[in-house]
């Protein structure tokens, strides 16, 4: 089974650690939460897996990357080529703002169609009909037709959902998201995280999923780490993170949660047409 095991990550910028020795498994076929705190170092964990952490910035521990095809014992001891090579291919990610993952000058088709291209080396009618398939199946209304528009003619919604489609369209075996909800309404937020979660259990993607928001957590994630000053003070099933939390910590961002709709709940109904 694919999937993430972290062990003892830490990360020091400059003078200040940001990450005091992280340990935590995301494994495949299921949705790993990471919750907490502004600042207490959930994007830079994600950002450490993928090898973008900040430039200067120190690394440490270990990131095993376990799969049958690219599996690597340690993310952190590759080459910068090698990580090129496994990022956007083998691991993905989606960030809260989806126009960071996309050129507003160019249409949708081409935009996945170069990625196709660039990483399984299709050609170009088999690239934009996979780009169809890609745009079809996270439910991108319309893919014939969307495949020929730009960025700005499709709501925040449907364009988290094409850049969830540049994400996966290598067939990744993890995908981190960082905040893909944040920036959506509640409604729209409901259906996205629906999309990880058929996502997640069809393809048998590690999804680790990044949020302050533990409603979110307590809609989709299996397991729930939670993050504090640069380390995971709980971690457990979402039932017992959410329900029997340990520390007055995870018990306090509980308290504060605002009452969350349940997934599926007015799915995608501003999402029908751009
Ligand atoms: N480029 C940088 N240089 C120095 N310190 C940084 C840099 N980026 C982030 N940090 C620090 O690293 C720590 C962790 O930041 P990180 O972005 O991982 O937090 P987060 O949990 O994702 O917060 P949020 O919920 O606000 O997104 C913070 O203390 C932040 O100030
Ligand atoms: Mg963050």
């Amino acid at each position: 089974m694919s999937g993430l095991r972290i062990s003892d990550l830490r990360l020091t910028i400059g003078r200040s650690e940001v990450l005091r020795g992280i340990d935590l498994e995301a494994p495949g076929g299921a949705i790993t939460g990471l919750a907490g705190e502004s600042g207490s170092g959930k994007t830079m964990t994600g950002l450490a897996v993928i090898g973008l952490q900040p430039a200067g910035s120190k690394v440490s521990g270990t990131i095993a990357f376990d799969d049958e095809r690219d599996g690597v014992p340690n993310l952190l001891g590759l080459s910068p080529r090698a990580m090129n090579r496994l990022r956007g291919r083998r691991i993905a990610m989606v960030f809260q703002d989806p126009t960071a993952s996309l050129q507003p000058m160019l249409s949708i088709g081409t935009q996945l169609t170069d990625h196709l291209r660039h990483h399984l080396h299709l050609d170009r009618r088999a690239a934009m009909q996979r780009a169809v398939e890609l745009l079809e199946r996270v439910r991108v209304p319309d893919p014939q037709a969307a495949v020929r528009r730009y960025p700005h003619q499709f709501s925040g919604g449907q364009l988290q959902r094409i850049a969830i489609a540049i994400a996966i369209a290598c067939e990744p075996a993890v995908l981190i998201a960082d905040e893909p909800t944040t920036a959506l309404d509640v409604t729209v937020q409901a259906g996205i995280l629906r999309l990880l979660r058929e996502l997640t259990d069809d393809l048998g993607l590690a999804v680790l999923l990044v949020t302050h928001d533990l409603g979110v957590m307590s809609a989709v994630a299996d397991t729930v780490a939670v993050m504090r000053t640069g380390e995971v003070v709980e971690h457990g099933t979402r039932y017992q993170v959410i329900r029997e939390p340990q520390t007055d910590y995870a018990k306090e961002l509980i308290a504060a949660l605002p009452s969350t709709p349940p997934p599926g709940a007015g799915v995608e109904q501003d999402e029908v047409q751009p």
